[in-house]
């Protein structure tokens, strides 16, 4: 049953013994053909000569990412700041996006174990009225930027290996949300396997099947490459990526102030760029984007101290302040360089999770009650210092935006970041559009709308669209969907 395959699986013992991994071939007696198949291809997947490091230096030990060196605010170009010519930026975005060079990339391969929500996170009804789920919404915007600026944005989807058949499907049955599906691309992220707390073993999810998880939003720049559509993006001529999470339906799915700054502006590499908001609380779960010994990085909030989190400025605000909404303008080139001579290496971040196993040495399931396992993942915000690293005086910009405009993430269940705080902050932004045309919106005592409101990106993009329409009456405790 075995002599065809018996070779290769005494040279892969060799290997796992190696790698002081023999441990998952314990049930390779017992496992039918087609079980070992899965098995093998499992292994295959694992680069065992990078295992060892992996489990010294982030299972064995928690690696410290808390910052050192000189930390400070980031320079970047506010929405609210004149000093910079926004109009000549957007002009020169607006070229991109007629030119088609620019495309729109969602991450959305995250398992959404926070929402709770069955699924991929992208079907979530991402609106307050008309309960659009969160893929729709993007659609919409691709739909109104591909009229307004003549162009064909191509869309790009990470998915994982855990839903990518559930998010294509969707997208079939739904018509592609009326886009045409020859320029959607869908592709699963990559994995890797989960390691046992304590022995730093690598996890048996079933006899015959390596406990996995997707390898971070930071895989997405690996998967780029390995999945053809990098190349894909080359052979359309495609020069830049808006890259943006799938959780937030406020995204500007492109946005051509942003993409003509980061092409364009002096200080700019033009490799990788952030978009922020001000973070007006210490306790908001963003990451902040900083300046560590002159070179801009994401600190993660987890990563920092209560002390710097919380440091202010003379004038009350919050130092490090610079909200990271996640959302990135990225080169073809710059993803093309970090992907030379191999796939690209980001440092991993752990996390301790519940990872449902078996033992390998009785073949027990193990459905643990408390974390027993370690998954590691990279996150894309660590590629950010090496933008401009070959272009002295040039770096990675930031570009701060309104975060009523831009920023109303889906994240928890309930409170914070919960599908009830992205409806309100949706209804406040299209309330403010509504007043910045004198138009009465009824408010409560506290100042919150007394109204639940949204507009689709076909219908407006931004609030200069809101210029020229008719404008129905909002009347107390009403819903209206534009
Ligand atoms: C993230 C950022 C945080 C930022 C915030 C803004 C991290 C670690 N932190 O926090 O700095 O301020 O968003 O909203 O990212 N994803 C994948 N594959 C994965 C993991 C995640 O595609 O393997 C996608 C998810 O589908 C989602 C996005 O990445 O679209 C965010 O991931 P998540 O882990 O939820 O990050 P946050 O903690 O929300």
């Amino acid at each position: 049953m075995t002599t065809d395959i018996a070779p290769s699986i005494e040279e892969l013992r060799a290997h796992l013994a190696r790698a002081n991994q023999s441990h998952l071939l314990a049930f390779w007696d017992q496992l039918e053909d087609d079980a070992r198949t899965r098995l093998i291809d499992d292994l295959a997947a694992i680069d065992f000569d990078r295992v060892p490091g992996w489990i010294e230096q982030y299972v064995r030990h928690k690696p410290n990412f808390a910052p050192k060196g000189d930390i400070a605010p980031p320079r970047s170009y506010a929405f609210d700041d004149t000093i910079w010519d926004q109009a000549q930026y957007r002009l020169i975005g607006e070229g991109l996006l007629r030119a088609g060079k620019v495309a729109a990339f969602t991450v959305a391969g995250g398992q959404g174990t926070r929402l709770g929500y069955d699924g991929p996170k992208g079907c979530y009804p991402g609106t307050p009225i008309t309960r659009k789920p969160l893929f729709q919404v993007f659609a919409e915007w691709l739909l109104a930027a591909n009229r307004r600026w003549g162009a064909t944005i191509p869309w790009y989807i990470m998915t994982s290996p855990l839903n990518h058949d559930a998010t294509v499907q969707f997208f079939e049955s739904s018509n592609h949300f009326d886009l045409d599906p020859a320029h959607i691309m869908f592709f699963p992220q990559g994995v890797m396997p989960s390691f046992d707390m304590t022995t730093g073993k690598i996890l048996l999810a079933e006899p015959h099947k390596i406990a996995t998880n997707p390898d971070g939003h930071g895989g997405s720049l690996r998967a780029l490459a390995a999945s053809g559509a990098l190349a894909d993006m080359r052979a359309r001529g495609i020069e830049h990526i808006s890259y943006f999470q799938v959780d937030n339906p406020l995204c500007r799915v492109v946005d051509p102030i942003f993409l003509g700054l980061h092409a364009a502006a002096p200080d700019s590499s033009a490799e990788m760029s952030t978009k922020v908001v001000s973070k007006t609380e210490p306790a908001e779960k963003v990451g902040v984007v900083a300046q560590v010994d002159g070179v801009t990085q994401v600190l993660e909030y987890s990563d920092l101290s209560d002390e710097l989190t919380s440091a202010r400025d003379p004038d009350g605000r919050l130092r490090l302040r610079a909200g990271n909404i996640a959302v990135h303008a990225i080169s073809v080139d710059f993803v093309e360089r970090l992907n030379a001579g191999g796939a690209c290496h980001l440092p991993f971040h752990r996390a301790e999770k519940k990872v449902p196993c078996v033992d390998p040495t009785t073949g027990r399931a193990i459905d643990p009650n408390a974390p027993n396992g370690i998954k590691l993942e990279m996150f894309v915000f660590d590629a950010i210092p090496l933008a401009g690293k070959h272009t002295p005086g040039k770096g990675s910009i930031v570009y701060e935006v309104d975060r009523v405009d831009e920023f109303a993430p889906i994240k928890n269940a309930d409170g914070a970041d919960s599908p009830a705080t992205s409806a309100a902050l949706q209804t406040e932004r299209v309330a403010r559009w509504l007043e910045w045309r004198q138009h009465p919106v009824p408010r409560r005592a506290d100042g919150s709308p007394d109204c639940v409101l949204e507009v689709s990106p076909i219908t407006a993009m931004t609030k200069l669209d809101f210029q020229s329409m008719m404008l129905p009456e909002v009347n107390p405790g009403a819903k209206v969907a534009l």
